[in-house]
């Protein structure tokens, strides 16, 4: 069983999916901690439902992103923590993180990389005017969005309506992450 934290920024749907995958046998895996660099996110309401033990880090108070990640790194190690799975947690990775999880680090986007990095992808990609865009799950690196691509899946965007294909796409992400997670774990 591999032993990981989930990070989040937000409403943490994604992490919830996961969750529910373990829970149901289908990933060898256990969240031993979330993380979130946005106190209050949903997500935390999400993980305190589960009884996963959630840290809330404020950024800002640290004097940079070394020290920020100084304080996440001490707490991934004193879980043991292996993998780092990152779910809408919205800031790149430093260097020190990065050096702490070499190719154990990695990240859903929603859209078909390399298109559309970055925030508000699924409004980009309806503002460009493309007819599929999609669900991305990568390895982490400095960049944004530009790691070695794992798995990918497309979804139809319908004109004019960001409802219906912005919940398309988070269906995809819940299935496409799940299963990326189940592989990797499963070696
Ligand atoms: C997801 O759509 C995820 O792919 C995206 O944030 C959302 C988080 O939703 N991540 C990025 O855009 C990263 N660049 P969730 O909090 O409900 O899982």
């Amino acid at each position: 069983t591999t032993k990981i934290a989930v990070f989040a920024s937000g409403s943490g749907s994604n992490f919830q999916a996961i969750q529910e995958a373990i829970a149901h046998g289908e990933v060898n895996a256990n969240i031993e901690l979330v993380i979130t660099d946005n106190p209050g996110a949903f997500v935390v309401t999400r993980a305190n439902n589960f009884g996963i033990p959630v840290l809330e880090l404020a950024p800002k108070t640290y004097e940079n992103k070394a020290a920020y990640e100084a304080k996440i790194i001490e707490y991934l190690k004193e879980k043991d923590v292996e993998w780092v799975v990152l779910a809408g947690y919205m800031r790149l990775v430093g260097e020190n993180l990065l050096a702490a999880y070499e190719n154990r680090i990695i990240n859903i986007h929603p859209s078909l990389l390399p298109s559309f990095p970055g925030k508000d992808a699924i409004g980009q990609a309806m503002a460009h005017g493309v007819k599929v865009t999609g669900v991305t799950v990568h390895y982490v690196d400095a960049g944004m969005d530009t790691g070695t691509i794992i798995a990918q899946g497309a979804v139809d965007v319908i004109e004019g309506d960001r409802e219906g294909t912005e919940a398309r796409v988070h269906t995809l992400e819940h299935a496409l992450y799940t299963s990326t997670l189940k592989q990797l774990f499963e070696q």
